[in-house]
């Protein structure tokens, strides 16, 4: 029985050898099987540079998903999968490979999928590929996944690329973390709750906190990582987007269309950061070696084909601020590293201090209200409020209390991974799940400024941090000089 109905589609995976889809898709294409969201007429076909039969290319995939995929596999799901599997040996710079790629794939009943897992610089190989012989037509949907670019300009150069073929509702950008449990449910949060919804603002909200601390390196991409560092890795595209979703206003309905534009105009907001401001409003660090979980771990410059004299930041801290009468004077505080004490992720809403403290004889400062989001691991949500301390004592004495949803979701084997829930959308058609072309240039043109501005100053120096730390010690600076501290990891 199918309990969703997606539709019949191709799947064809270029890169289908690469380290994307043996860990995420392929695996994920199993969980789809496992719950029965996959259409029986979808097929999939892998497709790479290799001359291996179907025969060998099913083998392949079964030691990838027992490899990456985190329980045992069942027998019956497998043997379901396996039928869909299909191997197709594709050199993408040869327009031959394409015409006959065309005779496989079937356009009169099932909707064709590309999902590019490949380096971005055979992107505009497999756009034109396709292209040329018609297979970009609609309904035919394309995947493509970050880095989009480097830079405002290398990224509308893929964007540019790309629509030379596919229309803008055929393009399915993936950022994962819009995939994530924990980060749908903010919409609900927000927008399914009048008690949130109406203190959304700036009369209530004083600042905002925005973490995502790594435990891991930078995992043997030395020379990926060494072009991004962590601001153009992590920042312009995963925290942008949880900051866009904690801000937007509340769209006319859910369509992808007004989830999008809502997400656009608050990245539009984003005040300037540049050389004038950089030294008040960033902090950027590597880090060298440390203790992670008891174990050592080398330096960002000892790194597997490390260039010693790199000057790429593993850890960013910045104050953001919005132009918006509904923020204004709300200060958004995000940080991100690798190599960090703890692999975490957390949105911290700290409220405003009561404008008159009834209590004051008894407490000198009412300390603020907070709602703690905790995205990974355990995602929860916290409250913390003050209460009369209970029994006989004063009956004005206040203590801190906290209130936690017992809703955080547990780790089963049936728990949605980000690549699974995107895949499926994509299977169904739906794009609010994916980032529009606006949405990366848009946070380019903020990110920019701020990597320039960080070349051009001297003073912005990368301070070095420990592995296992919180950082460089230099990042509360930024909090604690506006009068407040980082919410503590617990
Ligand atoms: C990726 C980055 O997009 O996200 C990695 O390229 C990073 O450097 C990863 O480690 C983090 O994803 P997650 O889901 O583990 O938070």
């Amino acid at each position: 029985m199918i309990t969703e109905i997606t539709q019949a589609c191709d799947l064809v995976i270029f890169g289908t050898k690469g380290d994307l889809a043996r860990r995420k898709l392929l695996p994920a294409l199993y969980k789809l099987e496992k719950f029965k969201k996959i259409h029986p007429d979808t097929r999939i076909i892998g497709a790479g540079r290799a001359d291996w039969t179907k025969e060998e290319y099913i083998k392949i995939v079964k030691i990838a998903i027992k490899k990456f995929l985190k329980e045992d596999i069942d027998n019956n799901v497998w043997n379901k999968l396996s039928l869909r599997l299909h191997f197709f040996n594709i050199d993408v710079y040869k327009d031959l490979y394409f015409i006959k790629l065309k005779k496989i794939l079937d356009q009169t009943k099932n909707t064709i999928i590309y999902y590019c897992a490949v380096p971005p610089s055979a992107f505009n190989a497999i756009f034109k590929g396709l292209g040329k012989i018609g297979l970009n037509l609609f309904p035919s949907r394309i995947i493509i996944e970050k880095p989009l670019g480097t830079c405002l300009k290398t990224c509308k150069e893929i964007n540019d690329q790309i629509s030379k073929y596919f229309l803008e509702s055929q393009i399915f950008r993936i950022d994962h973390y819009l995939g994530k449990e924990s980060i749908l449910n903010l919409f609900s949060l927000r927008f399914a709750n009048l008690l949130f919804f109406n203190n959304w603002n700036n009369q209530i909200i004083d600042h905002i906190q925005i973490t995502v601390s790594e435990e891991v390196g930078i995992e043997n991409r030395w020379n990926y990582f060494d072009e991004m560092g962590q601001t153009r890795d992590m920042v312009q595209n995963h925290l942008l987007q949880i900051l866009t979703i904690i801000t937007m206003d509340q769209p006319k309905d859910i369509s992808s269309e007004n989830i999008r534009n809502e997400k656009i105009k608050i990245l539009r907001a984003l005040k300037t950061i540049d050389i004038e401001n950089i030294n008040n409003q960033t902090v950027r660090g590597q880090y060298i070696s440390g203790n992670i979980n008891g174990k050592k771990v080398p330096a960002y410059l000892e790194e597997n084909g490390a260039n010693p004299k790199s000057q790429t930041e593993t850890f960013v801290c910045i104050k953001v601020e919005l132009k918006s009468d509904k923020w204004f004077n709300v200060p958004f505080y995000l940080r991100t590293g690798k190599r960090l004490a703890h692999k975490y992720s957390e949105i911290v809403i700290v409220f405003k201090n009561m404008p008159i403290n009834l209590f004051k004889k008894h407490n000198n400062n009412l300390s603020q209200n907070k709602l703690i989001i905790r995205l990974e691991p355990n995602e929860s949500i916290k409250i913390d409020f003050l209460k009369k301390i209970s029994g006989l004592n004063e009956i004005y004495e206040l203590t801190n209390n906290r209130i936690e949803s017992n809703s955080s979701i547990k780790k089963t084997h049936n728990q949605i991974d980000a690549y699974e829930r995107l895949l499926l959308e994509s299977m169904k058609g739906v794009q609010s799940l994916f980032v529009c072309r606006e949405e990366t240039e848009e946070a380019w043109k903020w990110i920019d400024p701020i990597i320039d501005a960080w070349k051009k100053t001297k003073k912005n120096s990368l301070q070095l941090y420990a592995a296992g730390t919180w950082g460089p010690k230099n990042s509360d600076k930024i909090i604690r000089k506006d009068g407040r501290n980082w919410h503590k990891f617990d």
